[in-house]
């Protein structure tokens, strides 16, 4: 078999199971199996496809039939530009969590300060692993209550470099006891209400760890302790950067206010809904 004649194979199998990308994930999974990025496949598309590769393929066509993503069946998901080692025990990460970088450091008019930084939730890492990329002299330190997800951090924190300057603890948020105060607490928590988390995709809903995603009742329990710790251990004029669900907004905001946290800036999708915000200690 070619290369292409793989790809066109996977993409009928693919079909089959109502796969609207089945063009894109079958070019992603011969790509994986050959070690080419993706973009390069176009100039492989005559090379030989080996029999033993075949049934490599057949298996990960089985696992996306099955509705498994496909980042968790390459153990790879690309943020911020770099990629990022995963696998079932860590939400994927997603494109609009990256806002939250963006909106810390547009704030920031030097990024060569010693800044003290704790990312809550921090799964995979990809928030603080990138923020220490891009802030040079600061220092941080990930949280989270799934210690598989800690043991990913702490991978990805060596892929990337940055691990002298980063620190990853396998503790609940309910129990962090700092006597040191932040520069920077960033989060993108379990957002997701009870109710919606019957109706979710399957592929999230079968594969994504469901203690990333349970918010409580209105989704929003993680966020009001995460806004009332910050308000004790983040510094004056410090930054707290969070990720809200849909129809979050209000109710997030006005407990901001209650506790002194002042907006500074937002980001709202198509659909109206503020997804990130970012506000300071007064
Ligand atoms: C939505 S995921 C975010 C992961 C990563 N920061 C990202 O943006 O891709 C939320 C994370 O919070 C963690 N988590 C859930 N409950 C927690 C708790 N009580 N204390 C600390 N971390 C918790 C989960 O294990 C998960 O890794």
């Amino acid at each position: 078999m070619l290369v292409n004649e793989a790809i066109a194979f996977a993409e009928q199998e693919l079909k089959k199971s109502n796969n609207l990308n089945s063009r894109l994930d079958s070019e992603i999974l011969v790509s994986h199996l050959i070690n080419i990025p993706r973009e390069s496949i176009y100039s492989k598309l005559k090379e030989n496809f080996s029999h033993n590769k075949t049934e490599e393929l057949q298996k990960l066509i089985n696992r996306r039939v099955n509705k498994e993503p496909i980042a968790y069946i390459l153990n790879n998901k690309e943020f911020w530009s770099t990629n990022f080692y995963i696998d079932r025990s860590v939400l994927i990460p997603r494109p609009e969590t990256e806002v939250l970088i963006d909106l810390i450091l547009s704030h920031l008019n030097n990024k060569k300060l010693f800044l003290n930084i704790l990312d809550i939730g921090t799964g995979s890492g990809c928030i603080l692993i990138s923020l220490l990329k891009e802030l040079i002299k600061a220092k941080g330190i990930g949280i989270d209550k799934s210690k598989k997800a800690i043991t990913i951090a702490k991978i990805n924190s060596v892929s990337q470099k940055v691990y002298t300057r980063a620190l990853f603890k396998n503790i609940n948020l309910e129990e962090i006891k700092f006597d040191k105060k932040f520069d920077i607490i960033v989060s993108n928590p379990p957002y997701l209400p009870d109710v919606s988390l019957k109706n979710l995709n399957l592929d999230i809903k079968l594969y994504e760890p469901k203690i990333a995603l349970q918010g409580g009742v209105q989704g929003v329990d993680f966020l009001l302790k995460i806004i009332e710790l910050a308000s004790k251990i983040l510094k004056i004029n410090g930054l707290l950067a969070l990720e809200i669900g849909d129809n979050q907004f209000y109710v997030i905001a006005k407990y901001l206010k209650i506790k002194r946290l002042k907006i500074l800036d937002k980001y709202t999708l198509i659909n109206k809904q503020v997804r990130c915000l970012l506000a300071t200690k007064l």
